[in-house]
């Protein structure tokens, strides 16, 4: 027990201002730890998958290119991006959740996910290595950039 007599010690000098370095990178650590979609949050796979679901359940009424069809708005570029830029992935995921309007959760978890990613993939965003999740509070960490920062 001979570290607790110089426990004073740690609170001034050296030590203390280590110590004090260490919160204010973990502070900013935290600051940052929010990602954007451009950082390849989803699979190639998981696209290849929501492209299915996509042409299954959506196509009809979003367009086979995804361009919209009458009430229905596009699912792609430009428009579509500036309409969700500084929103996360939670609220897309939501939204997509609520899909079709007269039959809402036609998709669900994974399969949102999916489609999710097929989404991103479609406007030129890139994947990576790492699975979309479909935990909303680690989707709420992904903020959508209309363009690459
Ligand atoms: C029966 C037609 C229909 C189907 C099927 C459908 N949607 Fe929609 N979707 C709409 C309409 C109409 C709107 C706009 C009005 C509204 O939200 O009610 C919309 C809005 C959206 C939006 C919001 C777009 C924006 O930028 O605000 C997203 C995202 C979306 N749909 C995704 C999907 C996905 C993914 C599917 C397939 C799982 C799907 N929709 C299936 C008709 C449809």
């Amino acid at each position: 027990m001979r570290l607790l007599p110089a426990w004073p010690r740690l609170k001034s000098g050296r030590w203390g201002l280590v110590t004090m370095a260490g919160l204010v990178a973990c502070a900013s650590l935290g600051a940052s730890e929010g990602k954007s979609v451009w950082s390849g949050v989803y699979t190639d796979q998981q696209a290849a998958a929501g492209e299915k679901i996509y042409y299954d359940r959506c196509a009809l009424c979003h367009g086979d290119d995804l361009g919209g069809v009458e009430k229905a708005p596009a699912l792609v570029g430009i428009a579509f991006l500036d309409s969700w830029h500084g929103k996360t992935l939670r609220k897309l995921f939501e939204r997509i959740e609520t899909m079709p309007p007269d039959e809402p959760k036609v998709v669900a978890g994974e399969e949102v996910s999916n489609v999710l990613a097929f989404l991103l993939r479609s406007s030129a965003i890139p994947s990576g290595a790492t699975r979309l999740p479909t935990d909303k509070l680690l989707l709420a960490e992904i903020t959508i950039e209309r363009a690459k920062p």
